[in-house]
């Protein structure tokens, strides 16, 4: 009998979660006016709302927090840090910042200006976020066919080079302070991107003189994808896939909360020395000095770590397995999702299952209210919640995919909890018909409304 695959791992800690009755959860939604990010994780069972900073560290990630050096200046710990991103994303400036989007901050309040383009693959929130409150323009340039749920394609968060070379023309390239190319496209569905495409992005770029920022938050996982579809790759280490591709970039931001399996934390890098010191006075200003910039000397130590251990194959082998076999079973039912399967996430499409309610209505964010209510399970709306209004008209904007993203993190739940998942997605789906309103909004912001609107069920 051919031996079946299993985690690459074994547990030696755990965390108690705890079930609960519908009446509860009716109860607990209603309290958090309906916004799934206001729930007390205590009234959570499996919680799929993100990959972000939920994952499990390794004891060697551990070790690495007792070994912390929290000096103010010329801490080891950034030593550390400095030498595995110049090691395995070939970066030589690296400014540490305490997540994400805090890199994105510091990076365009150096560059970016009122009036700026920054086409790109489907930014992430965060930074579409960042562009927009600058007053600057993010254009979408991701193949057409991303949005087509049911089409497998081997890289479909692709960049469409057509559409970059149009924007490239269109505006001068002073009005162009950078391109961004996010991998995996996390808004694309978790969906990878071809080093092909990488690499004529990456020339694009760079025939028009516009620097290329790779938004490298699931890196390790896009360059998983690579390995296991592209012509070429099947035979090199995820660490030579992740040099190549990193290496055709000027600048990286990084959410570490990912793909560096850590809790928090995140990274700006760079190879321009006038970039270097540019961005340096915003993150002291806003992070910290320029070897911390808002992490702990410890979690710095278990970043570094976790960059080294999670551009291993077995590592990503187990994570990427889990989120396919998620899928597998969602097959099994008939539930429709984003085809194929992504990195990090299932997105269920919530307009062909929900079909009954209106656009207005916020199709995603209901499929989400359900599944809660369905087995305490919760996913985060990727659709016009998410979207925010158009920042000229004021209008909702409804965007062509109303997803419902199940994000595993990475290490933290068992094949066990996927049968769970899939079993209340069924069990939604199986009632589809009779779900017919939706929900509207009673507050919400003007930006990244997403985190706190209130919501109450449509009359
Ligand atoms: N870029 C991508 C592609 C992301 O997915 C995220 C965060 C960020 C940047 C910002 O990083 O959270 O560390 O500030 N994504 C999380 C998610 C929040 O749930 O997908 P951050």
């Amino acid at each position: 009998m051919e031996i079946p695959f299993s985690e690459a791992y074994r547990i030696k800690m755990v965390e108690p979660i705890h079930k609960s009755t519908r009446e509860q959860r009716e109860q607990w939604i209603k309290q958090a006016h309906y916004n799934l990010f206001s729930l007390k994780s205590s009234q959570v069972f499996i919680d799929v709302l993100t990959d972000s900073g939920t994952g499990a560290m390794s004891d060697r990630q551990w070790s690495g927090m007792m070994l912390g050096d929290e000096s103010y200046a010329g801490a080891s710990s950034f030593q550390n840090l400095k030498d595995a991103v110049e090691k395995i994303c070939t970066f030589p400036l690296v400014i540490p910042t305490h997540q994400g989007r805090a890199a994105e901050n510091v990076l365009y309040s150096a560059t970016l200006k009122e009036g700026d383009i920054v086409p790109g693959n489907s930014h992430f929130d965060t930074t579409k976020g960042h562009i927009e409150f600058r007053k600057a323009v993010a254009v979408d340039c991701t193949i057409d066919a991303a949005s087509n749920t049911e089409l497998e394609l081997p890289f479909k968060g692709e960049m469409d080079l057509n559409k970059l070379e149009d924007c490239f023309k269109k505006y001068p390239k002073e009005q162009i302070p950078m391109c961004v190319l996010t991998v995996t496209n996390n808004t694309a569905g978790g969906q990878p991107v071809s080093m092909k495409n990488v690499r004529e992005t990456s020339e694009l770029c760079h025939k028009y003189g516009i620097p290329l920022q790779i938004d490298g938050a699931r890196f390790a996982e896009n360059a998983y994808f690579i390995k296991m579809r592209e012509e070429g790759y099947a035979d090199k280490s995820i660490k030579e896939i992740v040099r190549e591709m990193l290496s055709y970039a000027d600048i990286m931001t990084m959410s570490s909360k990912k793909d560096a399996v850590v809790n928090m934390g995140g990274f700006l890098a760079m190879r321009d020395e006038e970039l270097y010191h540019k961005c340096s006075m915003y993150a002291v200003m806003n992070e910290g000095f320029l070897t911390y910039g808002g992490m702990n000397g410890r979690d710095m130590n278990a970043l570094a770590i976790g960059l080294d251990e999670n551009t291993e194959f077995d590592m990503l082998d187990t994570r990427i397995r889990q989120v396919a076999y998620l899928g597998s079973k969602l097959d099994e039912y008939g539930v429709p999702y984003q085809r194929p399967a992504g990195g990090h996430a299932i997105f269920l499409d919530a307009k062909k299952i929900l079909t009954h309610v209106p656009k207005e209505q916020f199709i995603a964010q209901t499929l989400g209210i359900e599944l809660y209510l369905e087995a305490g399970i919760r996913g985060v709306e990727i659709g016009s919640i998410l979207a925010d209004r158009d920042p000229k008209t004021g209008e909702n904007r409804y965007p062509k995919l109303e997803l419902l993203r199940l994000a595993i993190p990475r290490r933290t739940y068992t094949n066990n909890h996927m049968d769970v998942i899939a079993a209340a997605c069924k069990n939604v789906y199986d009632r589809r018909e009779s779900i017919t309103r939706g929900y509207v909004i009673t507050r919400e912001l003007p930006v990244l409304r997403h985190f706190t609107v209130e919501l109450e069920p449509a009359k």
